[in-house]
C-alpha cells in the first residue's frame, strides 16, 4: 500500500493519525539535508506535526461554535496543505455539512483529494486549487458565504484578512493563525508597522502584545466593512498566535471595537506599565515611578482575549474526546479562563525578583499573596513564570520581597 501511494505522488510519504482521521503526508525526514532545515516547508506539500495542538483546538472551538449557533455549518480552509484540518472538521465536528479545502500548490491539491477519499468524506469535503483570495472573493456574495473560515498560512494572515471577512456570513466565525512572531514581538519593528499598522514592543510579555496587535488589526480591517469582531477564544503556543472571532454586521459594533483599542506604555527602567484608550497616536509619557521616558506598543486591542462560555464549552468538549494533546489543552484553557477580566499585560515574576534584588519565588505563591492582599491575580498561559494582576509594580515588588527574602 505504502509503495503504491509513494509512486502515485512521486515523493516519500507516510500515514499519520490525528484526532479521528488518518492522512497521508510527506515523510518529513526525507527532506532534511542539514540540521537547520525546517522540514515542513522543505517538503513538496506542507504538513507540520507540531501544529496538531492548533488543529485540536480548532476542532474543539468549531464544535462549541456549532452547538451555540445550532445550525449546519459551511466551512472553508483556504490554505489547507494536505487537508488534514478540513477533513478533521468534517469527521470530528457534529453539524459540519460541507467543507471547502483549498491550496494553490497543485501537489497539495492532489494529496488533499487523496486524503478526502481515504477518509470517506468525498460527499462533504471538496478540494479546490486557487489563490486563497480568489476563492474567498468568489464566496463574498450573500448566499455563498461561509459560516467558518480558518486562515492558517505561512507567516502572516494579513494578506487574507479582507477577503476572509467578506466571505463570512453574519454571525459567522473567522480563525487566524499568525506564525510571524518576529515582527509581532518587536524583533522586526518596521515589518510589524507595515503589516499590522502597529508598533510592537520587545518586552517579557511580547507574546501577549503580539496577540493583541493581531486582534487589533483584525478589528480595524473589519471596521472598514462595518463589521464587529467578538474575540471568543485566542491563545499563544509553539511560536504562533491564534485568534477565533465571531463576526457580526453593524457600524456601532465596529465603533465599539475601535473604542476598546489603545496603547500599552512600558517603563524599561522599573517595569511600571500604563494603558490608554483611543487609536489616534501615542503620546510622550514619563514614568511616574522612576522618571524614565516610557516606550509604547499599539494601537492594539486592550479588551478580552477569550469568553467564559467558549472556555467552558471547550472544556466540556474535551471531556468527551480522546486527543493526544488533551491534557495540555485542558491546562491551557484553564489558565485562559482565569485570565478573563485581568489586566492586558503580565509580569514575569523572575524579572520582578531580579529588579527587587531577591531570590526567585513561585508565581503561584505571588498570586496567592496578592489575592490575600485584596488584589485580583492569576497565572497566565503565555508564560510559566508570568502572573497577571491589577496591583501596581510597587505592590508586586513588595510581595516578591516578602516571599523571596
Ligand atoms: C501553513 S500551510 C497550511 C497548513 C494547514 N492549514 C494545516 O493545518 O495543516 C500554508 C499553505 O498555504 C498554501 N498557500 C500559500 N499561498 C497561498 C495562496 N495565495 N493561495 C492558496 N494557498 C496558498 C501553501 O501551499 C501551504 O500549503
Ligand atoms: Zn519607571
Amino acid at each position: 500500500m505504502k509503495k503504491e501511494v509513494s509512486e502515485r505522488f512521486n515523493f516519500p510519504t507516510v500515514w499519520v493519525s490525528e484526532g479521528k482521521v488518518r492522512v497521508l503526508v510527506p515523510r518529513l525526514e526525507a527532506f532534511v539535508e542539514k540540521p537547520s532545515d525546517y522540514a515542513p516547508s522543505r517538503a513538496p506539500v506542507f504538513y507540520n506535526p507540531v501544529m496538531e495542538l492548533n488543529r485540536d483546538v480548532a476542532v474543539l472551538v468549531l464544535q462549541v461554535f456549532q452547538r451555540f449557533s445550532n445550525r449546519g455549518l459551511f466551512v472553508c480552509e483556504p490554505l489547507a496543505g494536505c487537508g488534514v484540518r478540513g477533513i478533521r472538521f468534517a469527521v470530528e465536528v457534529d453539524g459540519v455539512e460541507k467543507v471547502v479545502v483549498n491550496d494553490i500548490n497543485p501537489r497539495a491539491f492532489g494529496l488533499m483529494r487523496f486524503n478526502i477519499e481515504a477518509n470517506g468524506v468525498s460527499g462533504r469535503v471538496f478540494a479546490e486549487s486557487k489563490d486563497a483570495n480568489l476563492l474567498l472573493s468568489e464566496h463574498a456574495a450573500p448566499r455563498r458565504r461561509f459560516d467558518y473560515v480558518d486562515v492558517d498560512p505561512f507567516g502572516s494572515p494579513v494578506p487574507f484578512l479582507d477577503s476572509a471577512l467578506r466571505s463570512v456570513r453574519r454571525g459567522g466565525m473567522v480563525a487566524l493563525t499568525s506564525t510571524d512572531l518576529a515582527p509581532l514581538c518587536g524583533v522586526h519593528v518596521n515589518a510589524c508597522v507595515r503589516k499590522y499598522g502597529a508598533k510592537p514592543l520587545r518586552t517579557e510579555y511580547c507574546h501577549e502584545l503580539a496577540l493583541r496587535i493581531l486582534v487589533g488589526c483584525l478589528m480595524v480591517t473589519a471596521a472598514k466593512y462595518e463589521l464587529g469582531v467578538r474575540v471568543v477564544f485566542s491563545h499563544y503556543a509553539e511560536h504562533y498566535a491564534r485568534v477565533y472571532a465571531e463576526i457580526d454586521y453593524g457600524a456601532r459594533k465596529a465603533d465599539e471595537n475601535l473604542r476598546g483599542m489603545g496603547y500599552v506604555y512600558h517603563c524599561f527602567g522599573c517595569l511600571h506599565r500604563e494603558f490608554s484608550y483611543g487609536i489616534f497616536g501615542a503620546e510622550k509619557r514619563e514614568c511616574p515611578r522612576c522618571g524614565r521616558e516610557m516606550d509604547f506598543a499599539g494601537p492594539l486591542w486592550l479588551g478580552e482575549l477569550a469568553s467564559r462560555e467558549y472556555c467552558e464549552g471547550i472544556l466540556r468538549e474535551l471531556d468527551v474526546r480522546e486527543l493526544k494533546n488533551g491534557k495540555r489543552i485542558g491546562k491551557m484553557v484553564g489558565l485562559i479562563l482565569d485570565e478573563i477580566g485581568m489586566a492586558p499585560t503580565f509580569y514575569d515574576v523572575n524579572k520582578v525578583c531580579e529588579k527587587a534584588g531577591c531570590l526567585t519565588v513561585s508565581p503561584r505563591k505571588v498570586v496567592e499573596e496578592l489575592r490575600a492582599r485584596g488584589f485580583s491575580a492569576s497565572l497566565t498561559h503565555f508564560k510559566s513564570t508570568g502572573m497577571k494582576t491589577d496591583a501596581d509594580i510597587n505592590e508586586v515588588m513588595d510581595v516578591v520581597r516578602s516571599l523571596g527574602g
